[in-house]
């Protein structure tokens, strides 16, 4: 404080308006607080009946019972078909499919993967991940971000084995892929109830409708041939991955387990 004196008042303001963004910005690093000990999540709600909320309506807390605070989707390897082109599978819980979540700041994801099998890079723009492998042997990195002072576009990989665990920052482009000869799991901590997934590969060759792949193409320094290769090959995973979200969103009463990626 005596700094803050000796410079006067107009330095003062901005120190303390400096101060107040820092501790603004610390204090949402994720999901904001919640506002009571539980909001279970009513997915009957549907949009459009005139209001729109940061998160899912509570069902009624009488309703409330124990079983809500279970989830039994994660206990098996899902089945990946011959046909799923990463070799691997997902499966989320995420508030939308384990309602007792909404708005308590946390997700898991299963990820089972055989050997070879990618999850290819993507970023959750909401959480910070910890991959906990619990069987087999993951290649686990993240890319720094390509403004970073320090390192920029710097990747941070290596192998994690069962038992291990890598912690993937909030946002950071980030992949997994089974180095081992047998099949892989791991379980997955975020720390966002809907941590949100943008797969590069998805987002990029399979948008809806697709982006312009004469921009692709310079920005990748390819041909636009190679580009409508991608978008013709991407463009297919990614209307697969919205049914099955839509499909979720339209039997709120199941717990159903989402398996993408033909899994
Ligand atoms: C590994 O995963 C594949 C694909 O899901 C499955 O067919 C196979 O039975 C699994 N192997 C073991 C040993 O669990
Ligand atoms: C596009 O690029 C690929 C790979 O470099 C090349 O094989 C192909 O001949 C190119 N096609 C055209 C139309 O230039
Ligand atoms: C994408 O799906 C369409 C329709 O099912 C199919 O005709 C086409 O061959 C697929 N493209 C690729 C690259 O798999």
């Amino acid at each position: 404080m005596g700094l803050v004196r000796i410079m006067g008042p107009a330095c003062c303001d901005l120190i303390l308006l400096t101060m107040f963004i820092l501790m603004v910005g610390a204090v949402q690093a994720a999901d904001p607080d919640p506002l009571q000990d539980f909001c279970i999540a009513d997915l009957s709600h549907k949009s459009g009946q005139g209001y729109f909320l940061n998160g899912y309506p509570c069902k009624d807390p009488a309703t409330v019972r124990a079983e809500d605070f279970i989830f039994k989707g994660l206990k098996d390897a899902s089945i990946i078909s011959p046909e799923n082109p990463w070799g691997a599978s997902a499966n989320l819980a995420f508030a939308r499919h384990w309602p007792a979540l909404n708005t308590l700041g946390v997700a898991l994801v299963r990820l089972d993967l055989i050997p070879g099998g990618v999850i290819a890079p993507h970023t959750h723009n909401l959480a910070t991940e910890i991959v906990f492998v619990t069987a087999g042997e993951l290649y686990i990195g993240f890319v720094a971000n390509s403004d970073d002072v320090s390192a920029p576009n710097k990747l941070f990989a290596g192998m994690v084995k069962a038992g291990e665990a890598f912690v993937i920052p909030r946002g950071l482009v980030h992949f997994q892929m089974n180095k081992g000869t047998k099949n892989a799991s791991t379980i997955n901590f975020l720390n966002s109830h809907n941590p949100g997934i943008s797969f590069l590969p998805l987002t990029l060759f399979g948008a809806q409708p697709a982006v312009d792949p004469a921009l692709l193409a310079r920005s990748f320094a390819v041909n636009e041939t190679a580009v409508s290769a991608l978008e013709s090959l991407w463009s297919n995973f990614s209307g697969l991955f919205v049914s099955l979200a839509r499909k979720q969103l339209n039997t709120p009463n199941e717990i159903e387990i989402q398996r993408w990626v033909l899994g």
